[in-house]
């Protein structure tokens, strides 16, 4: 299960009215079902965060459907592999488009449905990546970072609007993404012990972390540090 789906399914049980929202029609059709099936309230609309009107019209139905925006988790999120020297131009737009433009997009046509209503919470799924490296991982932990930068920009302009903005900074969790990153690797095995070894072990989209995406074994927070004056 994906972080996006359990964070739909935990919305529905805690009474909120879901859009579950997704470039994959089957995985979301079955994900509002399975939040209508116990009894909440979801609609599915077919979105791709790098098609601007699509998102533009996946916040209108939103409101349209249920009276106004409350909450944003924008959380559409993929990676590439490779050295910045290996990696082609395409993949690096195809990762920014999708993860950062993605949530920028998200943020900028939902944002005007929470001004109206004098209130909102917008948090943007980034990544542990925004502060540690991995291997081969340049585009996702640039992108990730710079995620992490909007939402900082966001709270700063739009708290004055009763608007809240947060980034969450997973570790590795197992998911289908998780999955598809692991096998990409030249040894599998290998590779998910490095990756613990820094990150701690996986975590489950089934925790009761924030939002489900919170690595069970490791809760710490991880602490910037401002280097003033060199
Ligand atoms: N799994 C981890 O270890 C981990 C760690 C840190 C951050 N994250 C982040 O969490 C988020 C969710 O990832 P996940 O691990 O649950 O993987 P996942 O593959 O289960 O979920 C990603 C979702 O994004 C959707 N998506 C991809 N491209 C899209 C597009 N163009 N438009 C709309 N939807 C699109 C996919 O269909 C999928 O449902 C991502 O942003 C990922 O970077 C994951």
């Amino acid at each position: 299960m994906g972080i996006g789906q359990a964070t739909a399914v935990l919305f529905g049980r805690e009474g909120a009215n879901v859009v579950v929202a997704d470039i994959n029609e089957e995985e979301g059709k079955a994900t509002a079902k399975q939040i209508k099936d116990e009894g909440n309230e979801a609609i599915f609309v077919h979105v791709d965060v790098t098609k601007e009107d699509l998102v533009k019209r996946m916040a209108e139905m939103t409101a349209t459907t249920y009276g106004g925006i409350d909450v944003l988790i924008a959380n559409a999120g993929t990676f590439a592999l490779g050295k910045i020297h290996e990696l082609s131009n395409e993949e690096w737009d195809r990762i920014m488009n999708i993860d950062l433009k993605g949530a920028f997009w998200c943020c900028k046509h939902v944002i005007p449905y929470m001004l109206k209503r004098g209130k909102g919470s917008i948090v943007v799924t980034s990544s542990v990546n925004a502060l540690v490296a991995e291997p081969e991982l340049g585009v996702y932990c640039a992108a990730k970072a710079a995620m992490c930068g909007l939402v900082r920009a966001i709270a700063l302009d739009y708290g004055p609007n009763n608007i809240r903005a947060n980034a969450l900074l997973p570790g590795t969790i197992d998911t289908p993404m998780n999955i598809e990153y692991f096998n990409a690797q030249r040894d599998p095995v290998l590779a998910r012990r490095e990756i613990e070894a820094i990150h701690g072990a996986s975590g489950h989209t089934d925790g009761d972390g924030l939002l489900h995406g919170v690595p069970g074994q490791r809760r710490e927070l991880l602490r910037h540090r401002l280097v003033h004056g060199g």
